[in-house]
């Protein structure tokens, strides 16, 4: 008590008689008392380890820089981490299994290379610089709502994951080299992303809102599985330069919307979005260097601009899309008797009750989305329509006409 009294006044005279930097390659912090150790330098060289029996509450007041990382493992103990000088960590700012971290107040720290909290079942009030800086941010497992502490522009990776009381998240973020991760967090989580120009690769589950007006570019894949939104819509995406786009199981998807996507340099997987009765939101898609695979409940597909798409074409619906199979055999190779704008093999398959049940992710590459033994059982009830039947229908059709 004593101490915690004293500590402000101690602090004040400590940083005015500060020590330019200490040097040491691990500090251990047992104790508010073992604080005494850095709290005179300004910046501390090295790393900061907090015990695990460290008590309710450190201050760490004192240094405006850690040059290694700041860790906190393992500790039962900890209700209240806080620094009212911290500005930057050198290295990574790392909690593990601190079940009782209730608060994070660092109102200086803008800047960490990593910061991985995880297992920070009780923290639900967290105040920062805000953080500006960081090359990878995960949080998974905390009690926090809002993740106003993050302000961050660019970022290489970002996890957040079973964050279950998050239900918003709106960020600055511009660019993002790496990955995004967002999965299992609230069950009504929304993310805007409004200022995002490009990313490289994205895996977003379980959300109810993706917004991302402002996105041109995905460099890698983007993948969405099992979200709640009924609308998806990508205004300003124009391509993706090496990677897939999938959208799987999100039962509630009604309808999505690229009009600016031209150029796939990867595959394309829609299946099993069972309230999705529609591909026709594709309208200027020219090229896709992947396979096209479509599993769902369609009644009418198309892909009006569609110019070569270098592996297969595999569709597959539980409802009648017979016209619009019959409409795309026209770009089927040439030994299918289309006009070979799809150089991979084309199958189209009407009526397939067990259509949602392939949801492999097999559409990338430039080879076949691999037709035999799946496609075999899951056609097994439909009515399997393939280009060279069309031609057939067709020449019929022009002779009964003659
Ligand atoms: C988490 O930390 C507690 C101490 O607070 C420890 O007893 C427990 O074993 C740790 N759990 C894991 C998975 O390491
Ligand atoms: C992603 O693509 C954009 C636009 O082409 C480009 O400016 C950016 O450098 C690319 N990022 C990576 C990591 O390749
Ligand atoms: C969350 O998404 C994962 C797929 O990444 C899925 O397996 C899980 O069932 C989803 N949870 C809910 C509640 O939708
Ligand atoms: C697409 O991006 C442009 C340029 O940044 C912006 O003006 C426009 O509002 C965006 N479109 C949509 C639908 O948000
Ligand atoms: C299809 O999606 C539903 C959720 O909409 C899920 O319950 C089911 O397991 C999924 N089926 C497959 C084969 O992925
Ligand atoms: C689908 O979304 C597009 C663009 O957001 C919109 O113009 C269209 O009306 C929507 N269609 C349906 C059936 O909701
Ligand atoms: C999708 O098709 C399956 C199989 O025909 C059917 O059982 C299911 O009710 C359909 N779902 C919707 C939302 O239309």
């Amino acid at each position: 008590m004593f101490v915690k009294h004293l500590l402000p006044a101690f602090v004040a005279i400590g940083s005015v008689a500060a020590q330019s930097s200490c040097s040491s390659k691990t500090t251990t912090i047992n104790s508010q008392d073992d604080v005494s150790k850095i709290s005179g330098c300004r910046k501390v060289e090295g790393s900061v380890v907090l015990g695990s029996e460290s008590g309710a509450t450190i201050d760490l007041t004192g240094p405006r820089e850690i040059t290694g990382d700041l860790i906190v493992r393992n500790n039962g103990q900890i209700q209240n981490l806080q620094s009212s000088s911290l500005e930057s960590i050198g290295g990574k700012f790392e909690i593990n299994n601190a079940t009782s971290l209730n608060v994070i107040s660092f109102e200086k720290l803008t800047s960490a290379t990593t910061v991985e909290w995880v297992s920070v079942t009780r923290l639900d009030t967290l105040t920062l610089g805000p953080l500006t800086k960081a090359k990878s941010v995960r949080l998974s497992d905390t009690f926090l709502n809002t993740l106003d502490g993050f302000a961050l522009s660019t970022v290489t990776d970002l996890k957040l994951d079973n964050n279950r009381r998050l239900s918003k998240y709106t960020s600055e973020l511009t660019s993002l080299d790496g990955q995004l991760v967002i999965q299992a967090n609230g069950l009504s989580l929304e993310v805007d992303l409004p200022k995002l120009v490009w990313i490289t690769e994205m895996a977003i589950a379980n959300v109810t809102k993706f917004s991302i007006p402002q996105l041109q570019v995905v460099n890698g894949s983007a993948r969405f599985d099992s979200n709640f939104f009924e609308t998806f819509s990508a205004p300003n995406l124009t391509h993706t330069e090496d990677g897939d786009i999938s959208f799987v199981g999100n039962g509630f998807l009604k309808n999505m919307s690229f009009p600016k996507f031209t150029d796939l340099n990867g595959g394309l997987l829609i299946a099993n979005n069972t309230g999705l009765d529609r591909v026709t939101f594709f309208p200027k898609l020219e090229k896709v260097t992947g396979a096209i695979k479509l599993r769902g409940n369609f009644t009418e597909i198309s892909f009006p601009s569609l110019d070569n798409v270098k592996g297969a074409v595999d569709i597959s619906s539980t409802a009648d899309i017979r016209k619009s199979c019959e409409k795309l055999s026209e770009f089927a190779p040439r030994s299918q008797g289309g006009d070979g704008k799809i150089e991979g093999v084309f199958t189209c398959t009407a009526n397939n009750d067990k259509a949602n049940e392939d949801t492999d992710q097999s559409t990338s590459g430039s080879g076949q989305v691999d037709g035999s033994d799946e496609n075999d059982e899951n056609s097994a009830s439909g009515v399997v329509l393939n280009a060279a039947l069309f031609g057939l229908v067709a020449v019929a059709a022009v002779a009964s006409a003659l």
